[in-house]
């Protein structure tokens, strides 16, 4: 069992500084010693650095546009080469528009997988739909060539995503124009209604017959730490009430280690800046090092 982790400490996809040094704070945290003790052997474990273009304006209403496709772009090339090399990339953000190149790099060498989103956000706003204009609002619409026209700095990303390969859990804040993109692509997405309907062992069997009936896909995880209550992680840059508790998100994490099928995880968006006490950083950056042990093969008995 071998695992790459990749520290991004990037902040360009959205307004709020602080989320850059989300890294440096969950490895702080003893992530590695705590992979290692589950067996994990770390074959690297690197900061990458991504340096804001002199000028950046906006493209449309997308702000930094050529920040984030460089940044992104350098992201995807690690993501493929640390798959080459047998490993699982374990990519730690920043913000979610780093999502655009932790699923190009995964989709280049696993044609075939399929993409789990945990999210209270569907982050699938086109260009032309984004209330905001922050591109971490945007990653899978990207990735799957949804933006038309695809604006010049990210021609470089393919549309490797198939609607019936992506699936949401979580969610409870879609924009208007999401909402019609997810049912204009009947695209699998389970909200905190669905959660709280059928239970969060339910929703992720329903999940996982979407888009792995099989049960043969390579599975990527991108994980947003605000899918979980504010209350588990407050320290993040988008948070919304009535979240997931720590253990149903730990336990979509350890469902989807047991299929044995987990090729790849991101965890993103804890902004230590942005936590009110110390408490609040803590707490948000331990429940982070939680999923991913959760992810990585933690059982509890
Ligand atoms: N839907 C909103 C937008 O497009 C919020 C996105 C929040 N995304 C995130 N990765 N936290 O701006
Ligand atoms: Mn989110
Ligand atoms: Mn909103
Ligand atoms: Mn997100």
């Amino acid at each position: 069992k071998n695992v790459a982790i990749l520290g991004c400490p990037f902040n360009g996809g959205q307004a709020r500084t602080g989320v850059e040094t989300g890294p440096l704070h969950v490895l702080e945290h003893g992530l590695e010693q705590q992979l290692q003790s589950l067996d994990w052997t770390i074959t690297s474990c690197k900061n990458l650095t991504f340096v804001p273009p002199a000028a950046d304006e906006d493209e449309g209403r997308l702000k930094r546009p050529r920040f984030v496709s460089e940044s992104t772009r350098k992201v995807a090339t690690e993501v493929a080469d640390i798959i080459k090399s047998g490993a699982f990339p374990l990519t730690i953000g920043g913000d979610h528009s780093l999502a655009i190149g932790t699923v190009s790099g995964v989709f280049s060498q696993f044609p075939d997988a399929c993409l789990v989103w945990i999210d209270a956000h569907a982050d699938i706003n086109t260009p032309q739909s984004t209330p905001s204009g922050n591109i971490h609002g945007c990653p899978v619409s990207f990735v799957m060539g949804l933006a038309d026209p695809c604006p010049p700095q990210f021609a470089w990303v393919q549309p490797l995503l198939k609607a019936n390969k992506l699936a949401y859990i979580g969610l409870r804040d879609v924009d208007a124009g999401e909402r019609e993109i997810l049912k204009k692509h009947n695209i699998a997405a389970y909200s905190m209604h669905h959660v709280d309907k059928f239970g969060i062992g339910k929703v992720v069997e329903m999940a996982l017959a979407r888009v792995n009936p099989d049960g043969t896909s390579p599975i990527h995880l991108s994980l947003d730490i605000d899918a979980l209550d504010p209350e588990h992680a407050p320290a993040t840059g988008t948070p919304v009430r009535g979240g997931l508790t720590l253990r149903e998100a730990c336990y979509i994490c350890e469902a989807l280690a047991e299929t044995g099928n987990l090729v790849s995880m991101d965890i993103m968006e804890c902004n230590p800046v942005l936590g009110v006490d110390e408490r609040s950083v803590t707490s948000t950056i331990s429940a982070a090092c939680s999923l991913v042990r959760c992810a990585m093969g933690e059982t509890l008995l």
